[in-house]
């Protein structure tokens, strides 16, 4: 009887050590897991560093072709310009007649707003006095609403600084 109770109380030893062990060894490999998955997000960390230095790097060379106009117009496409001018055709010739905006030709170092007979909204006459100089092209070509608010000009503008150069080259070459 003793010894069926000792052999017992062994077995029961052996099973009970069995199942510490096993709890351990699965507590351990859970905690292990755990710490992997913690390495992992601080190496996605420091990808979104590395993508905040790529953005101040493209942010410096936005900046840069603003600064120079001349630089720009030197080194402007009158043959693409010709291209760009496909969007002003709809309202303007480049003969000496106006149509729907005045005539083109002859138009950078002209009066602003200066063609007998056109009738030129309030906010482009506040301009005359002073010629269509490649910057001021550039200027209201930027945006003509921001350039002259009431303008007659139905035309939302050339964002890029790249087309505005090539036209007005076109244009000085259209007198
Ligand atoms: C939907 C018709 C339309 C389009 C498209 C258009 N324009 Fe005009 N443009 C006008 C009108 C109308 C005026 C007169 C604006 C006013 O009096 O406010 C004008 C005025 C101008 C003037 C001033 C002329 C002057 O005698 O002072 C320039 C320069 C000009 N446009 C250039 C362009 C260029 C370059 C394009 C193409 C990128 C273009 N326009 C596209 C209708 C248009």
């Amino acid at each position: 009887m003793f010894d069926t109770m000792t052999m017992t109380k062994a077995v029961g030893a052996v099973c009970g050590a069995l199942l510490v062990f096993l709890l351990g060894n699965w507590a351990a490999s859970a905690l292990y897991t755990t710490s992997t998955a913690g390495h992992g997000a601080g190496e996605e960390h420091a990808q979104a560093y590395t993508i905040d230095t790529g953005a101040a790097a493209g942010g410096t060379e936005e900046a840069a072709p603003e600064v120079d106009f001349a630089t720009l117009m030197a080194s402007a496409d009158a043959a693409a310009g010709e291209k760009v001018f496909g969007k002003c055709k709809a309202c303007h010739k480049l003969d000496g007649n106006d149509a729907t905006g005045p005539h083109l030709n002859g138009i950078v170092g002209r009066g602003i707003a200066s063609v007998a007979g056109f009738a030129y909204s309030t906010s482009m006459a506040e301009h005359a006095g002073k010629p269509w100089s490649p910057e001021e092209l550039n200027h209201f070509l930027t945006s003509p609403k921001a350039y002259a608010a009431n303008t007659k000009m139905s035309f939302a503008g050339l964002p890029k600084a790249e087309d505005r150069v090539n036209l007005i080259a076109y244009l000085e070459t259209q007198k």
